[in-house]
């Protein structure tokens, strides 16, 4: 009888504990990829391309199973599609018809971008997208990991790939003072950004800037900013929105928008 009792309490506690850890993720199933090679199409099943007029605009990363997280620059009246998988290609057969017959493509309902958003100086630069249907998790589709409340690894360098027209670049990127990124644009660069060094080209805007630690026993990806604006010189300094910034405002979206 003991050991049963002791068996239900250790049980019991298990739960407990694993429950209390997943309920700090915005989504258990997230940041687990099935790949070993960084720049494969599998290791990043979070990562999107936003399609406007057949064309791929910016690139956002799923967050839950209807949501996609992007810059706020990112979103546009015309219709638009979230995109899922590596190599986006217009349909040559169907002129207008863009992402409609792509079963890897799913049509935005809802576009919610930051009320407070300045187009010219990139403030609040973050929105999200709604997707006509939940997706279904696979091997090529899961979300990144959001951490609900707490402020995420502690880290200074970061991953960031970005998809160049034919294969996947996977870098790693490093935080530098925000004084920097101030002074290099001429901008206020506070704390709801990131500056960063990097020594590649600027990626998509809308590119998720992530990291991969261990989170309750497993290696996980966790999103921390997306890319917003940089420069274009293959070497120097580009500004993110920091995510873990936005948290409040990403939770409240969703609970406004899931129904
Ligand atoms: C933001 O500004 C650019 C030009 O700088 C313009 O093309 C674009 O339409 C503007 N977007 C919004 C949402 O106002
Ligand atoms: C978030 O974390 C703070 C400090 O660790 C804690 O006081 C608060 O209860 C937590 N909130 C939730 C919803 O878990
Ligand atoms: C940031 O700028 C300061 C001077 O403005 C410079 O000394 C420093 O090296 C810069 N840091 C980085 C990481 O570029
Ligand atoms: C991002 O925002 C969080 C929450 O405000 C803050 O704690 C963190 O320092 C910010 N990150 C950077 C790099 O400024």
């Amino acid at each position: 009888m003991r050991k049963v009792i002791a068996a239900v309490l250790i049980l019991a506690f298990l739960c407990l504990e694993s429950q209390e850890g997943s309920a700090l993720l915005l989504d258990r199933a997230c940041g687990r990829s099935y790949s070993g090679t960084r720049t494969n199409r599998l290791a990043n099943p979070w990562m999107v391309s936003l399609i406007v007029n057949g064309e791929v605009k910016c690139r956002g990363s799923l967050i839950k199973s209807r949501f996609v997280l992007t810059a706020a620059h990112c979103v546009f009246t015309d219709e638009m599609h979230v995109h899922f998988g590596t190599t986006f290609s217009p349909d040559r057969r169907n002129p207008g018809e863009y992402c409609r017959l792509d079963p890897n493509c799913v049509r935005v309902d809802k576009k919610i971008v930051h009320s407070e958003f300045n187009n010219q100086t990139q403030q609040n630069d973050i929105a999200i997208l709604r997707m006509q249907h939940a997706v279904q998790y696979s091997d090529i589709v899961r979300p990144i990991c959001l951490l609900i409340n707490g402020t995420g690894p502690a880290v200074d360098r970061f991953h960031i790939t970005d998809w160049g027209t034919t294969e996947a670049r996977y870098r790693i990127i490093e935080r530098i003072d925000r004084q920097n990124c101030s002074s290099k644009f001429n901008r206020q660069v506070d704390e709801s950004q990131i500056c960063v060094r990097s020594n590649a080209c600027l990626g998509d805007s809308g590119s998720p800037m992530s990291a991969r630690t261990l989170h309750m026993g497993r290696y996980r990806t966790f999103q921390l900013g997306f890319i917003i604006y940089g420069l274009n010189s293959c070497a120097g300094l580009n500004v993110y929105t920091n995510v873990t910034y936005y948290m409040d405002w990403i939770l409240n979206v969703l609970d406004n928008w899931s129904a």
